[in-house]
């Protein structure tokens, strides 16, 4: 590539919650030209009307995803399809020579039979599943430098597991994970159960024992974890509150180490909010011990758009054209 040239990007699905917010990200970012922006039910919409806080920054129509032509223009295309759509458009992007980044959960699970088993569906593409790398800077950046292919966490994985992994290989007994999202999470198709009607001052458990991510938790830590999530009434963040055991005494300057070079997570003294990242690609982390001995209380905060989907895309986007991290995502929430 020309040392001078962009780096030529493409948002498949660019009608949606995450598609929408690659746009944001991708348009302040000073190495990046967006070539393209495909939709499906929303095709020749204009992508302003559809994201009014984009107008004036990035406009035009979205257009129909051409997987080959996509391919052979962009250095880059973001795959923000839902999970069992994005398989065959992921194997024709790579095909045609574009690196992708999967922004949905079907190149996340290692193993094929585990992605059947929880999302229900047969894996058209297990061929590339050996070849995916899982996102998550914090523990694969040199992988992810390399790779062709990028499947990026999961929003409630990537709170879950900045808060467990400086305790990984440690962890005894039973990890609880009760995490808490806004509404933005379940995207932007309609549903009743994400109406104004039902989720305004409403607060309420789902997927007790039986969510999707509890499966890419596990396969990461190596460890068994009681995962429930909850929908609050906001539109973005993650709250995440960990209970877990381990042999590591004095916690917080241990956190402090493990993150001290990794620029997007921040380990607090205070007990992190939403609001603080909200917008951002950064994590806002602490750690408290408990009344039992052992047992530690970790709480993360992350946007669910931001360092849950298109924050963490774009840093790997940084980290696969050997940029530095913090570019186009060095910016504070607005706040309050
Ligand atoms: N929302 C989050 O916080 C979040 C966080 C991390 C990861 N993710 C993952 O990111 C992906 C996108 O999520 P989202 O929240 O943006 O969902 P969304 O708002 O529902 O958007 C889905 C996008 O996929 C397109 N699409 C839907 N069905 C399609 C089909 N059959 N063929 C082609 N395109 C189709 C839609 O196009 P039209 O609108 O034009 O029909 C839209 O652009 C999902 O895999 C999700 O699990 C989401």
């Amino acid at each position: 590539m020309n040392k001078n040239a962009k780096i030529v990007v493409g948002v498949v699905g660019a009608s949606g919650y995450v598609g929408g917010e690659l746009l944001r990200y991708l348009s302040g970012h000073p190495e990046v030209e967006i070539a393209a922006m495909t939709g499906s039910s929303q095709q020749g919409q204009a992508v302003e009307s559809l994201f009014p806080n984009l107008k004036g920054i990035v406009e035009g129509p979205l257009t129909e995803a051409d997987y080959d032509a996509l391919g052979r223009s962009c250095d880059l295309v973001f795959s923000s399809l839902p999970h069992g759509i994005s398989q065959e458009p992921v194997a024709q992007l790579l095909k045609a020579g574009a690196r992708v980044i999967d922004m949905g959960a079907d190149f996340r699970l290692r193993d094929a039979a585990v992605y059947e088993k929880w999302y229900g569906l047969p894996h058209q593409q297990r061929d590339l599943l050996a070849e995916a790398v899982y996102g998550m800077p914090e523990l694969h950046s040199e992988q992810i430098k390399t790779a062709r292919l990028v499947a990026n966490p999961g929003c409630y994985p990537t709170a879950s597991l900045l808060a467990l992994l400086p305790l990984k290989g440690k962890l005894t007994g039973t990890v609880i994970v009760d995490a808490k999202s806004g509404v933005s999470g379940a995207g932007r198709s309609a549903n009743v159960g994400n109406l104004f009607t039902e989720v305004s001052e409403n607060f309420r458990a789902y997927g007790v024992g039986t969510h999707r991510h509890t499966p890419e938790i596990e396969q990461v830590i190596e460890h068994k974890v009681v995962f429930t999530p909850h929908l609050v009434p906001m539109t973005r963040g993650i709250l995440a509150t960990v209970y877990a055991s381990s042999s590591i005494e004095d916690l917080l300057p241990h956190y402090r180490n493990f993150y001290a070079d990794h620029p997007f997570v921040k380990v607090l003294e205070d007990l992190p909010c939403t609001k603080a990242v909200a917008g951002t690609n950064f994590c806002h982390l602490t750690v408290r011990s408990s009344s039992e001995p052992g047992l530690s209380v970790i709480i993360s905060a992350i946007d669910n758009l931001g360092k849950g989907a298109a924050g963490t895309a774009v840093h790997n986007l940084n980290l696969m054209f050997g940029l530095d991290p913090l570019t186009g995502l060095d910016r504070a929430a607005v706040y309050p």
